[in-house]
């Protein structure tokens, strides 16, 4: 690492430090969220060290096909070889640099570059050059002009994730226990889940903090900020209907809602999904993990930093329909970021079902959907609302600290909670948000060891 920004990175590394016991008393100091070094940091830290969403194995169907994506702000390219193997490169073309792939998906032999015509493989090997013999003569060995690859990419479940950091801990070691709950949501059917289009996607302005705390930690916004569904009812007009359930604290960063109704079960066995797959439930999940299904609601919840996730059931002509949503909430800058959406199903269930549940989740959670709108104009107003001089005063005169003390004191640890983690017996609860927080803090912080 450059001095300069050896420098830079431990001046505010320091000032991070000092925020450590504000977030272990449960406060979190309103500058950071749209500091603009805090999030320079952030990018090298958390998005150069943590585990990516790139996308579902269901996207890449066969041999040949590819889709293109985002890490952060590398453009990615993943594709499958003629052998069935998924392979992540950065899409720009070894040659000059431009993105070699243009379009968002598509069936290729191999790809060619618009810019001067190079062609790599599906294993990003370069084996065409126009005029190559002619031009470059002997000295240009092609095999060392391949395509750059992600360095680790893993999946879990069918969900493909890379990694910057060639030294990262395996990704099934980082989803942790996190694990059990995505093997009920992507793992109960035989066939798994497929997503059904190409994921929608959008620019709001937020930071990827707050959009990856409201779906992993705050099942309190519902009833205020959805207040128009409960209106239509759409949701139920009790205001803690969506405290009922557990909130489970998970390893690093991450955290699941477990939300079932008032009784603790759901009006709807396994989320109201038809009675001939529940054999097949039984039959693909533990003991545990039936417990936690037949009786929740909605799962909402985030693994860190940035991948968040939706498994509940939306209207349609009066009928609940079951669907998965994951999103990711892409940084661009500190105060804005491309939300990515992408929507799931089980490939065991019928067709006119899968149609319904789609719908529901258009007109909910989609691009347009009312539940989204809600959460987006709050996001924004939090930026609009955090950029000033009062708000990002460092020094803390105004007294400027968000507030994370829901929980803190006052509940206690639910034992007898069938699955993994930390449970709490209540979702209006601040504690996977504190512990989102503090992990990111950890990460920040962390010495780099190593770096030149
Ligand atoms: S930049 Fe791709 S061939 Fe020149
Ligand atoms: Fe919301």
């Amino acid at each position: 690492m450059h001095n300069y920004k050896r420098r830079f990175f431990k001046l505010i590394i320091k000032e991070l430090e000092q925020i450590k016991e504000k977030l272990d008393e449960g406060y979190y100091p309103q500058w950071v969220v749209t500091d603009p070094k805090v999030y320079k940091l952030e990018q090298e830290k958390v998005f150069g060290k943590t585990w990516q969403f790139l996308g579902h194995e269901s996207e890449l169907k066969e041999g040949g096909s590819y889709i293109t994506r985002m890490m952060v702000d590398d453009p990615i390219l993943l594709m499958k070889n003629r052998k069935g193997e998924i392979k992540a490169f950065l899409n720009s073309c070894s040659h000059r640099g431009t993105r070699l792939c243009t379009e968002d998906y598509g069936n290729k032999k191999a790809h060619t570059c618009p810019y001067h015509g190079w062609t790599f493989n599906l294993d990003g090997e370069l084996i065409g050059i126009v005029a190559g013999n002619k031009v470059y003569g002997e000295k240009m060995d092609k095999s060392e002009w391949g395509l750059r690859p992600v360095p680790r990419v893993e999946s879990y479940q069918g969900m493909i994730f890379g990694n910057l950091d060639p030294n990262a801990m395996s990704l099934e070691d980082y989803l942790g226990d996190m694990k059990f709950y995505f093997d009920i949501m992507l793992g109960r059917s035989d066939g798994g889940m497929e997503v059904r289009g190409v994921p929608q996607r959008w620019i709001a302005k937020a930071n990827w903090k707050m959009t990856a705390e409201n779906f992993a930690a705050d099942p309190y916004h519902v009833q205020t900020t959805h207040r128009s569904a409960t209106e239509m009812e759409l949701t139920p007009s009790d205001p803690l209907y969506a405290s009922y359930g557990h909130q489970v604290v998970l390893q690093n960063g991450h955290g699941i809602n477990v939300i079932t109704s008032a009784t603790g079960e759901s009006a709807n066995k396994y989320q109201g999904m038809p009675e001939d797959m529940w054999p097949m439930f039984e039959r693909n999940l533990n003991e545990q993990q039936i417990e936690v299904f037949s009786k929740v609601t909605n799962f909402v919840g985030g693994v860190f930093p940035n991948l968040s996730f939706l498994s509940s059931g939306s209207g349609s002509e009066g009928v609940k329909h079951n669907h998965l949503n994951w999103r990711v909430w892409r940084p661009i800058a500190p105060d804005k970021i491309e939300i990515w959406v992408w929507y799931m199903i089980d490939k065991a269930l019928p067709e006119e079902y899968k149609e319904k549940s789609y719908k529901g989740f258009l007109a909910t959670f989609g691009a347009a959907g009312t539940l989204e709108q809600d959460d987006t104009e709050n996001w924004a107003r939090i930026i609009e609302a955090s950029s000033g001089s009062m708000s990002r005063d460092r020094k803390l005169s105004y007294n400027n600290m968000a507030n994370y003390l829901m929980g803190f004191d006052n509940v206690e640890r639910d034992e007898n909670f069938p699955g993994p983690g930390e449970a709490y017996p209540t979702c209006y609860t601040d504690h996977i948000a504190r512990s989102m927080h503090k992990y990111w803090l950890e990460l920040l912080t962390k010495e780099s060891g190593g770096e030149d």
